[in-house]
C-alpha cells in the first residue's frame, strides 16, 4: 500500500539547500528511518511492524530513475525526506500511471519539502512516460489529503473500513489527478483550469505588446537589445512595462552587460516615480558574436552610465546565493517588497526564487528566462522543471511565454 507521511503548511518554505535528486543505495538507512519512524502513528502506513534496510533492499532496487524514479530530498547534507514512483498495477494498460509516496522526517515537516517533491513528480512524470499519478492515503490522514488536493489531485475512489488500525477500521483514499501533458500544446504546460482573470491578463499582455510596438520605446529598446542583451526585444518591452506599472522594487539576477536592467531602469524612468532597481552580476568574460566581453561588470557600469541611468540601479558585484549578496539586496530593500523579478542567470531559478521569497510582494511580475532552449542550452532543462514545478504548486501563475525562451508570470506563492 501506498502511504504519505505528511503535514504541510503552504506558508513555511524548505530551505534554500534543499535539492531533489535520485536516491542512492548508501541512502537507504536515512529513508528506512523516516519511514519507520511513521510506522506507531497509525496514520501513514499499513505497516505495523518496523522494517529494516535488509528486508527493503529489493523493494528499493525495483525502481529506475527513468520510469519509476525514488528522489530524496536533502538539506545540509541530510536526507529528510523521499518520494517514490512504482507501478500502479502490474497489467500493461495500467503502464502510463504511477503510483506514489511521500515522507519526510518528522523534523522538517511543515516547510513545503513534500509540496516541492510532489510538484517535482507532476511536472516530471509526462517525460517519464506517465500521465496519471496516484497516492493511496488513510482516510484519517487529513493533512496528506489537504496537500494532494492542493496540487490537483481528486478523491477517485474510496475503500470503506479496508484496513484495521489499533481495532479501527479505517477507509483507503484513492487520491489522483492526470499529468500536464494530456491537455499540453507543444510540450508546454496546459495553464491550470485558470480564472478569467488569469486569462484577460494573459490577453492584456499581448495588447500592450501590441501597443509598445507603435511607440517610441520600441525603437529605443530595439537599439539597446542590439547593443547589450541577449533577451528578445519584446522581452525587454515587457520589462519595460513592468518596471513602469509596478509598485516596488525591482530586482534583477544575471544583469550582464545591462540589457534588461536599461530596459527596466527606462520603465522605472518613464514611471515618473521613484522605485529601487536592483542587479545582482558577478562579472567575468563572454565570448559572443554580437556580446562578447572581457570584462562584464566594467561593462555594465560604463553602459548604463551612456544611457543615463547609473542612478536609477543599484548595481550589486557577486552571485545571487552568496550571503553577502542576499545581505545587501535586503538592504537595500530596506522595508521595500520587490513587485518585479527578473531571472537570468544560470539554472538555479528555485534556488534564486528561495533566496528573496521573503521580500516578494504578493502578484510580483515574474520574467524568468531559459525556459526553452536549444541543445546548447544546458540551462534550460533544469530551469524548466524548476519553473513548472512552481506553476504546479500554484506559486507562480504563468501568464505566456515570449520571445525564444521567456516565461512571464506573477508571484502567487505565500
Ligand atoms: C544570460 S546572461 C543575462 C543576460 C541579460 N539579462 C541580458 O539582457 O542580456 C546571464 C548572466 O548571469 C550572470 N550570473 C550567473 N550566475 C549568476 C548568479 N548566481 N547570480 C547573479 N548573476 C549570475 C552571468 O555572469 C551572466 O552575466
Amino acid at each position: 500500500m501506498s502511504t504519505v507521511a505528511l503535514q504541510e503548511r503552504r506558508s513555511q518554505s524548505a530551505g534554500t539547500d534543499l535539492i531533489i535528486r535520485d536516491a542512492l543505495e548508501s541512502d537507504l538507512p536515512a529513508i528506512i528511518d523516516i519511514y519507520n519512524a511513521t510506522v506507531p502513528t497509525r496514520v501513514v502506513t499499513a505497516d505495523l511492524e518496523p522494517t529494516t534496510v535488509e528486508a527493503r533492499l529489493p523493494w528499493f532496487r525495483e525502481h529506475s530513475p527513468d520510469q519509476h524514479p525514488f528522489w530524496v530530498a536533502e538539506s545540509g547534507g541530510c536526507v529528510i525526506g523521499w518520494l517514490d514512483f512504482k507501478k500502479f498495477l502490474p497489467r500493461c494498460a495500467y503502464r502510463g500511471t504511477a503510483e506514489i509516496s511521500v515522507y519526510v522526517d518528522e523534523k522538517f515537516r511543515r516547510r513545503g519539502v513534500a509540496r516541492r517533491m510532489l510538484a517535482n513528480a507532476i511536472s516530471r512524470a509526462p517525460s517519464l512516460g506517465l500521465n496519471a499519478l496516484v497516492g493511496l492515503i488513510f482516510g484519517h490522514n487529513e493533512p496528506s489529503l489537504k496537500l494532494f488536493e492542493q496540487l490537483g489531485f481528486q478523491r477517485w475512489g474510496q475503500l470503506p473500513g479496508i484496513a484495521r488500525l489499533e481495532n479501527v477500521e479505517r477507509d483507503l483514499v484513492v487520491m489522483g489527478r492526470h499529468c500536464p501533458s494530456r491537455q499540453a500544446i507543444g510540450g508546454l504546460p496546459a495553464l491550470p483550469t485558470g480564472t478569467s482573470n488569469q486569462l484577460n491578463d494573459c490577453l492584456s499582455l499581448m495588447r500592450t505588446l501590441m501597443h509598445y510596438r507603435q511607440e517610441p520605446i520600441h525603437s529605443a529598446l530595439l537599439k539597446i537589445r542590439n547593443k547589450y542583451s541577449m533577451l528578445h526585444l519584446d522581452v525587454l518591452l515587457l520589462i519595460y512595462h513592468f518596471a513602469k506599472i509596478c509598485s516596488g522594487a525591482i530586482l534583477e539576477v544575471g544583469a550582464f552587460i545591462g540589457g534588461a536592467t536599461i530596459a527596466a531602469a527606462f520603465g522605472v524612468r518613464d514611471s515618473g516615480r521613484q522605485k529601487k532597481l536592483i542587479a545582482i552580476e558577478p562579472g567575468g568574460s563572454v565570448k559572443h558574436k554580437r556580446l562578447g566581453t572581457r570584462n562584464i561588470f566594467r561593462d555594465l557600469e560604463r553602459n548604463l552610465a551612456r544611457q543615463g541611468v547609473s542612478e536609477l540601479a543599484t548595481v550589486i558585484k557577486g552571485r545571487s546565493f552568496d550571503p553577502a549578496a542576499i545581505s545587501a539586496v535586503h538592504r537595500e530593500l530596506g522595508s521595500d517588497e520587490i513587485a518585479l523579478l527578473i531571472l537570468d542567470a544560470d539554472a538555479g531559478k528555485r534556488r534564486d526564487i528561495e533566496c528573496y521569497r521573503d521580500k516578494l510582494a504578493k502578484g510580483c511580475w515574474m520574467v524568468i528566462d531559459d525556459y526553452r532552449g536549444g541543445d546548447s542550452n544546458v540551462k534550460s532543462a533544469p530551469s524548466r522543471a524548476d519553473v513548472d514545478a512552481l506553476i504546479t504548486e500554484g506559486s507562480l501563475e504563468p501568464l505566456g511565454f515570449y520571445g525564444w525562451s521567456t516565461c512571464v508570470g506573477r508571484w502567487r506563492g505565500q
